[in-house]
């Protein structure tokens, strides 16, 4: 009784239990590069119900990335402050001042373009140019690993498996939704497939989920064993 993975279930699933995360608002259709480039940065390290007061205290205080260029880093790093990795911060403004004087305010749309940018690496450039831009990148992290693993029962052990994972993610990819997709396997990832106890007796994506009709889901990602200290 299995089936090939279904987005459309997956999207029904968002439209009705989807985060209304402040950096989705969108402006006029999709979120602001810059809202969404800050918040991942944030979330690079740190949960989502930290980063959003940090979110809203940034994005009131430096409106746009050439308000957030002009300010000095001190105020930056000061606001960072409690968020840790204070790389990032610097980063972060290293970044904003690329965008604000070097290219005009915009954004690069692309993940090469994005790439370029201080502290930014394959995951986040992949994740601005979908959720801002639209485009079809794409975006694993953590969570979205754990539920493409399950669902194709990946018996390769991580970190290794992150190309197979990858090379999934590409395959059922849809063509619609491009910045919601990403998204919306996120926030299954975090409210149905989540990591100790996968809610698999009422998962909008069982059928086509190879662990979970074995009943292995909570097994899956297979992480490389820890050596021993
Ligand atoms: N983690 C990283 N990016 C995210 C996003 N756009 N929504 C929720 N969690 C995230």
């Amino acid at each position: 009784n299995d089936s090939a993975f279904d987005p459309v279930a997956l999207f029904a699933w968002y439209d009705r239990h989807g985060r209304d995360l402040p950096w989705r608002h969108r402006w006029p259709a999709l979120a602001p590069a810059y809202h969404v480039w800050l918040s991942e940065i944030m979330l690079q390290q740190t949960v989502v119900a930290t980063v959003i007061p940090y979110f809203l205290d940034f994005t009131r205080r430096w409106p746009d990335v050439t308000a957030l260029a002009s300010a000095p880093l001190d105020d930056v790093l000061a606001a960072w402050a409690g968020l840790g990795y204070y790389a990032r911060a610097r980063n972060l403004h290293k970044a904003a001042n690329k965008v604000a004087f070097e290219l005009g305010g915009i954004f690069p749309a692309d993940v090469g373009g994005l790439r370029d940018l201080p502290g930014i690496g394959p995951y986040t450039a992949g994740a601005i140019s979908a959720i801002a831009f639209g485009q079809h990148s794409t975006v694993v992290d953590g969570n979205i690993e754990r539920v493409l693993a399950r669902q194709y029962a990946v018996t390769t052990p991580l970190p290794a498996a992150k190309v197979e994972i990858s090379a999934i993610y590409a395959a059922i990819r849809p063509d619609q939704r491009p910045s919601d997709f990403p998204q919306a396997l996120m926030d299954f990832a975090n409210a149905v497939c989540t990591v100790k106890a996968p809610g698999c007796s009422s998962c909008p994506l069982a059928t086509s989920c190879i662990a979970g009709r074995q009943g292995t889901a909570a097994s899956f990602p297979v992480k490389t064993a820890k050596k021993p200290k």
